[in-house]
């Protein structure tokens, strides 16, 4: 077994809301007999491992911590009823291909594909095949998971699945990692500039446009440090801005675009932000993903702000 440790409790919400939406698409347009695909070109192994805490007064125990294997995305699609019936796996290093390739040999009855590119590539390869080209008027639909650890979805990438006009996207948009990127002042982000205008598109200049938000006062604690929850505070842009400021660049591609599901990775921390892009631009396919995610808001939004992560 390949290990792949990565996460906390914000990967499984993340998980749990994505697969629950899994199942009402799935649930929905196979009764109008689309050819369904799940494409996930961050797969990893297929698993992850994961540390916590248990124990303590509650459960008359020791603490200790104990390491969990759990489904990871490529898993838990498998398992989705009623069920995709194309599934495309991507991921660029080798021993995860690995696994994954063992997954799909014990799975002989399933269509399953293993590609071993970077994921923008992959992207590109995949809609670029015939099956694809007849937009919203063919009868193939794609979930398209983009799950990346960091900075590594390039815009072009999410122009291409917006002009499919047949795809649902869900992107872990790395927030908290696109924030540190940006420096007080836009002269002062240098070399980083390239990697923004691949990843942001080069309209994140506007970020360095926006008013300041009032609670942008500078305040140092007694001790002149700077309290931790002001960090983001420190860049003209505040992490809601860039969240807000993101979600209306998507719109102008995407015919919807669902409000974010915040994921925070501790108490003051919001590292991600969850969004569901749909291309098709038919006013039944739109209505239909906005009733799921309306209830993916319900039972995971609750969850995600209450922010009581164990570790
Ligand atoms: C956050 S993990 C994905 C987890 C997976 N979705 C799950 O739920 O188990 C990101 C994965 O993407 C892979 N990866 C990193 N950069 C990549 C790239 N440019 N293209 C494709 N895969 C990449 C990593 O090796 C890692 O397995």
């Amino acid at each position: 077994m390949v290990e792949h440790q990565f996460g906390g409790p914000w990967t499984e919400l993340k998980l749990d809301a994505v697969c629950y939406y899994l199942e009402c698409y799935t649930k929905a347009l196979s009764q109008r007999r689309f050819d369904l695909w799940f494409v996930d070109v961050f797969a990893g192994t297929g698993e992850r491992t994961s540390e916590r805490l248990t124990g303590g007064l509650l459960e008359s125990q020791p603490m200790q911590w104990v390491s969990e294997t759990l489904p990871g995305s490529a898993k838990r699609a498998l398992n989705i009823r009623p069920p995709f019936t194309h599934f495309i796996f991507n991921e660029s290093k080798r021993k995860h291909q690995k696994a994954l390739q063992a997954i799909k040999d014990a799975n002989p009855s399933l269509d399953i594909e293993i590609i071993g590119q970077d994921a923008n590539a992959a992207i590109t390869e995949i809609f670029s095949r015939p099956v694809w080209r007849r937009g919203s008027n063919g009868g193939a639909r794609a979930v398209v998971f983009l799950d990346p650890y960091a900075l590594q979805v390039d815009w072009a990438t999410l122009e291409l699945l917006a002009k499919t006009q047949c795809v649902d996207v869900w992107y872990l948009f790395p927030l908290h990692d696109v924030t540190r990127q940006l420096a007080k002042k836009l002269s002062g982000v240098g070399p980083k500039e390239k990697r923004l205008d691949k990843v942001l598109g080069v309209a994140w200049r506007q970020l360095y446009e926006l008013p300041l938000p009032t609670n942008q006062m500078y305040s140092r604690t007694l001790f002149g440090s700077i309290p931790e929850f002001a960090e983001e505070e420190y860049r003209n842009a505040t992490k809601a801005q860039i969240e807000t400021w993101f979600k209306s660049r998507l719109e102008k591609m995407f015919p919807y675009v669902s409000e974010p599901l915040p994921l925070f990775t501790n108490i003051k921390q919001q590292k991600f932000s969850l969004f569901l892009a749909v291309a098709n631009p038919s006013a039944p396919a739109i209505n239909l993903a906005q009733k799921f995610h309306r209830h993916v808001l319900k039972n995971y939004a609750p969850k995600a702000s209450r922010h009581t992560f164990a570790h």
